[in-house]
């Protein structure tokens, strides 16, 4: 299955909502660091709801914000969600950034990237899009230091590049990004039952769950084009 197609049926039965939830406790964190100023040119890529295009023009300043998403469902959904202009969303391809050349001030993008055919390119045209001291802030969940995320492949059937913290670093280098931070960002808030509520149907016990969202949570790659 194409990962458009498999999105769009996350999208028409509400699962765009659901993840926006979930995202929310550690992406809002993500996004409050980031370096946007008054009027600055933004972009979500694999915008889902479209909640951090949404967010990033209401509370972070952007003037202008675009979402980008491959599923054609998610981004209509996205334009539902809201009637600021500022706001806008485009179905695109990572690979092929509907955007001409420094154009973006900063892209953000949550449990994402990594769905990219081919991640390298998607880099690629990231710092093509991006204005000399532009960021890339790149938040996953599904990253190959974490254990707790490697059984996804079973039940999601795309293709996912299962990088760990130290290649979202060497990657970022090689397509000519610099590193100006990684680290990851715990979630706090999703509810942990108590241990006598294990096994669960996703935790055989407490502490596994304990460890994927308070320990390993969202990694946090930022990249600044030079
Ligand atoms: C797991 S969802 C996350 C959505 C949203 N960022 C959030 O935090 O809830 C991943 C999104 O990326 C989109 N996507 C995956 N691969 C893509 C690609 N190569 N090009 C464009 N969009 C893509 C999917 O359609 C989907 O909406």
């Amino acid at each position: 299955m194409r990962a458009s197609d498999a999105f769009d049926e996350w999208a028409a039965d509400g699962r765009d909502k659901g993840m926006e939830q979930r995202h929310w406790h550690t992406a809002k964190h993500a996004l409050g660091r980031m370096p946007i100023e008054d009027g600055d040119t933004v972009l979500d890529l694999g915008c889902g709801s479209g909640y951090a295009a949404r967010a990033m023009v209401a509370a972070g300043g952007a003037g202008r914000a675009y979402g980008l998403d491959g599923s054609p469902e998610m981004a209509h959904n996205a334009r539902e969600y809201t009637d600021d202009p500022r706001v806008g969303f485009v179905v695109g391809d990572f690979e092929a950034l509907p955007f001409p050349a420094d154009n973006i001030d900063h892209v953000f993008s949550m449990e994402a990237f990594y769905y990219a055919g081919d991640p390298m390119a998607a880099l690629s045209e990231l710092r093509r899009v991006l204005r000399p001291g532009g960021t890339f802030y790149c938040a996953v969940d599904f990253y190959a230091d974490n254990p707790h995320t490697a059984e996804w492949t079973d039940y999601v059937e795309l293709p996912m590049t299962r990088w760990s913290r130290e290649e979202y670093r060497t990657r970022f280098r090689e397509a000519g990004l610099h590193v100006a931070e990684q680290e990851a960002i715990p979630d706090e808030e999703t509810a942990i039952p108590p241990a006598e509520s294990f096994p669960t149907e996703d935790w055989d016990d407490r502490e596994s769950m304990v460890e994927h969202y308070r320990e390993y949570g969202t990694l946090l790659t930022v990249g600044v084009s030079p």
